[in-house]
């Protein structure tokens, strides 16, 4: 990667950022405006294509751990940083897998409640499960996302034909079992990481209930167009997510970024995002609106962010 910043130049008036963030080479050297004095030497945003060669050269020679410590040699100051850097990278690989992330949550909360169906307070069922009956037709081939203990799942089993349940916990798919079991058959599948393992073509509708907010920008890119993929072509994807709605919200957020650091996941991970982006990530993986209604407040128990519900098409 080809980094190159200017340092704000009281004498020069030049101030400016150069960057290539694709480990390629900044091409258009930036000019300094007439206006400035030239008399010092302008800052280089360019870099021949020999000298990009040479970095690239000598970055893929040296192991990161060696360019660390000579940097660290050089620099001794930063190796408090260092350590601490590293300490909370391995924390956080494992916090950025979501699967792992889970299932680490998961066992905390057995922990602390050994026969804790995960489910038990998620309230603010009406209106998701009212969209569900309104566009999923009697005869559809289901696939439910993240069944979690079952809690969804027994709604949605008598408003299809077949039902295809998944999840990452195999512990959490056996009390989904257990708690369906007066129900027509349901099949439970493991799944893992974003829907790779999902087949072609193969529902009519998908229907995710409290998941998607489990993963970032990136991964839901990835996760719904593995989606849209299972999809047969006019199916529907129905997904309940946290959105910003209102200036309140974004505020809401910030207080709680404030008071627990940056990337705050608690007690796991849960992603907002503003309803607009949602909807932008949906249509890039090739979805088509179909309708989008806010839960009520008064559908949840306890004081909670009402979810905001997309039903989604692939289109024909
Ligand atoms: C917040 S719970 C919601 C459970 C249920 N849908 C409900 O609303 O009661 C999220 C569930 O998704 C599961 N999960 C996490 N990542 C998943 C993934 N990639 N695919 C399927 N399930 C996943 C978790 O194990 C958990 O049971």
């Amino acid at each position: 990667m080809v980094v190159q910043e200017e340092i704000a130049s009281r004498e020069s008036g030049s101030v400016g950022i150069g960057a290539s963030l694709d480990g390629g080479v900044v091409t258009a050297p930036i000019e300094a405006p007439s206006v400035l004095n030239t008399s010092v030497a302008p800052v280089r945003f360019d870099a021949t294509e020999e000298e990009s060669l040479r970095i690239q050269q000598l970055a893929g020679s040296t192991k990161g751990w060696m360019r660390l410590s000579r940097l660290l040699v050089k620099q001794p100051h930063l190796a408090v940083h260092a350590a601490r850097t590293a300490v909370r990278g391995a924390s956080a690989g494992l916090r950025a897998d979501h699967t792992l992330s889970w299932l680490i949550h998961v066992e905390t909360v057995r922990q602390v409640i050994p026969n804790g169906g995960m489910g038990a307070t998620w309230g603010g069922l009406e209106t998701f499960m009212g969209l569900v009956a309104k566009h999923v037709a009697p005869s559809a081939r289901a696939l439910e996302l993240g069944c979690g203990g079952g809690r969804v799942t027994r709604h949605i089993r008598p408003l299809v034909g077949t039902l295809v349940a998944n999840d990452v916990s195999e512990r959490i798919l056996d009390e989904a079992r257990a708690a369906t079991a007066d129900l027509a058959p349901i099949e439970f599948r493991v799944t893992y990481g974003l829907g790779a393992d999902f087949r072609d073509k193969e529902f009519d509708a998908v229907i995710g209930h409290e998941l998607l907010m489990q993963f970032d920008f990136d991964e839901l890119l990835r996760y719904c167009s593995n989606i849209f993929r299972t999809l047969k072509p006019g199916g529907l994807f129905i997904a309940s997510v946290y959105t910003f709605d209102e200036p309140q919200d974004i505020a809401a957020h910030m207080t709680m970024i404030r008071e627990h650091g940056a990337g705050v996941r608690s007690p796991f991970r849960v992603h907002r995002m503003p309803r607009r982006t949602y909807q932008d990530i949906f249509e890039a993986c090739g979805f088509e609106v179909v309708e989008v209604q806010r839960s009520r407040a008064d559908e949840y128990k306890a004081q909670k962010t009402p979810h905001t519900n997309f039903v989604l098409q692939r289109p024909l």
